[in-house]
């Protein structure tokens, strides 16, 4: 009875993800054409200010996307740029830059502070480790929409970090990621975000 109900729990959960995952990505990669100027062809963009979205998965993505559009996350210029996409849109394209390959930005020169905020926390200041969500690789967890933070520049790390602390960024479920930021002193932002930077 116990692994019978195991087994059925596996099943649902294993196609709820599939039906999320579920864009046409060679549609995707048409319907991105006008994201390109800023994150790049294949979501490497050619600019820190601009996040890398290759290699990101579809399920965070597409969360994005929903909120830009709705005004959840606030961002103008990608609101405008949410704005007219479908739900089938959304689902494409996320499945087109999902399936990019992100490229890693060089490992960093040692940065000790950075490296024990990502790997154990703060004790003091009860921040977590962020490795127990992002993952030691910075890979993240696509089904709890962890978002993949390597290869990402340092720069938009730290801009996305310092939005949580202020709270001008507001769309994490249960405030996950600004009490989390909110511990964070700006010199432990800027350590940690060029350590997540350079994880390969
Ligand atoms: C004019 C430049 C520009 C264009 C064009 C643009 N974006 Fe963006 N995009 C940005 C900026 C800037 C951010 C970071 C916003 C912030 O700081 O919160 C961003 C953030 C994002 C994010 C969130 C990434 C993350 O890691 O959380 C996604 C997803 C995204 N854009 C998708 C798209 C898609 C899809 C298109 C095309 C339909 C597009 N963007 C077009 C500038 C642009
Ligand atoms: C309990 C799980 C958890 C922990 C621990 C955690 N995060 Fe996060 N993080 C999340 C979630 C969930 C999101 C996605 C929020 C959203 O949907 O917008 C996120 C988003 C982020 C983003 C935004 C990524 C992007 O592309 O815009 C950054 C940067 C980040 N986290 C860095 C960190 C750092 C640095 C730490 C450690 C100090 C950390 N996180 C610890 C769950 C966690």
């Amino acid at each position: 009875m116990g692994k019978y109900a195991l087994w059925v729990c596996f099943v649902l959960l294993s196609g709820h993800s599939l039906v999320y995952a579920q864009g046409d990505a060679a549609a995707g990669e048409e319907k991105s054409e006008s994201c390109a100027g800023c994150h790049g062809e294949d979501g490497n963009s050619n600019a820190p200010i601009f996040p890398k979205l290759a290699g990101q998965h579809a399920s965070y993505l597409a969360k994005q996307l929903h909120e830009f559009k709705k005004g959840k996350r606030a961002n103008p210029t990608m609101t405008a740029m949410a704005e007219p996409l479908s739900d089938a849109d959304i689902d494409d394209i996320s499945a087109y830059y999902a399936r990019q390959k992100v490229t890693l930005e060089k490992a960093e020169k040692p940065n000790p502070l950075g490296e024990k905020i990502y790997r154990t926390g703060n004790a003091s200041s009860a921040v977590p480790a962020c490795t127990g969500c992002h993952g030691p690789d910075g890979a993240g967890n696509p089904s709890a929409k962890f978002p993949a933070l390597r290869g990402q520049y340092a720069a938009y790390l730290e801009k996305t970090l310092s939005d949580f602390k202020s709270g001008e960024r507001a769309n994490d479920a249960n405030s996950i990621m600004r009490a989390i930021a909110a511990k964070l002193s700006s010199e432990e932002i800027a350590a940690v975000s060029g350590f997540t930077a350079g994880l390969q």
